[in-house]
C-alpha cells in the first residue's frame, strides 16, 4: 500500500526539479560577434511589458518596427548596439525625451517623442528589454 505513494512522491519531486532546470536553462541573448552570453537581461514584469508594448506600438513602431526589427525610416532595436551595456535604460529615456542626432545609421535624426510620462517611458523600455531578452541581438553593422 505504501509503495505507490512513495513512487508518486518521487515522480513529483523529479518533475519539479526537471521543470526548474528547464526554466533556469532558458537561453538568454548571445552577442553575435563573440557568441558570448554576456548581457544578462533579467526577466521583466509581464504587466509592465504588456503596457509598454501598447505604448511602443503607438509611439515607436512606425520607425523601429512592430517586432523591433526596424523599418525603412528607423533602425532595428535588436541591433547589438542597443544592448544594455552600450545603450542603458537612461539612453532610451534620453532618446525619447531629447531625440537623437543620426550617428549609428543613415536614417537621419530621431525627433523627441512628446506626450509620454516617465512611467510611460519606463514601460516602453521594459517592453524593449523583454523583447531583446527573448529574441537576442543582431550583428552591428548588419550583415
Ligand atoms: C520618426 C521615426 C522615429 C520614431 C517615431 C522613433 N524613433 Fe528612435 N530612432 C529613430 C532613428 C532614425 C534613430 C537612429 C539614430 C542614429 O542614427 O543613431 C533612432 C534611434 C533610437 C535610439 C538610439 C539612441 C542612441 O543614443 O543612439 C533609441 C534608444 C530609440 N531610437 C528609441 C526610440 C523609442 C523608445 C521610440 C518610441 C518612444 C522611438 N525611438 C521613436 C527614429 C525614430
Amino acid at each position: 500500500m505504501k509503495k505507490p505513494m512513495v513512487s508518486i512522491a518521487i515522480a513529483a519531486v523529479v518533475l519539479a526539479v526537471v521543470s526548474i532546470v528547464a526554466l533556469g536553462g532558458n537561453s538568454s541573448p548571445r552577442d553575435p560577434m563573440t557568441g558570448q552570453n554576456e548581457f544578462d537581461i533579467p526577466v521583466q514584469d509581464p504587466v509592465l511589458v504588456a503596457e509598454g508594448g501598447d505604448l511602443y506600438r503607438a509611439n515607436c513602431a512606425a520607425c523601429h518596427g512592430s517586432n523591433l526589427t526596424g523599418t525603412a525610416v528607423g533602425p532595428s532595436q535588436l541591433s547589438v548596439v542597443y544592448q544594455p551595456g552600450h545603450h542603458p535604460n537612461e539612453a532610451y529615456i534620453s532618446a525619447i525625451r531629447n531625440g537623437v542626432p543620426a550617428h549609428h545609421w543613415d536614417f537621419g535624426d530621431m525627433a523627441p517623442v512628446v506626450g509620454l510620462s516617465q512611467g510611460d517611458m519606463d514601460r516602453i523600455v521594459t517592453f524593449v528589454r523583454e523583447t531583446q531578452r527573448i529574441e537576442g541581438f543582431e550583428a552591428y553593422p548588419p550583415r
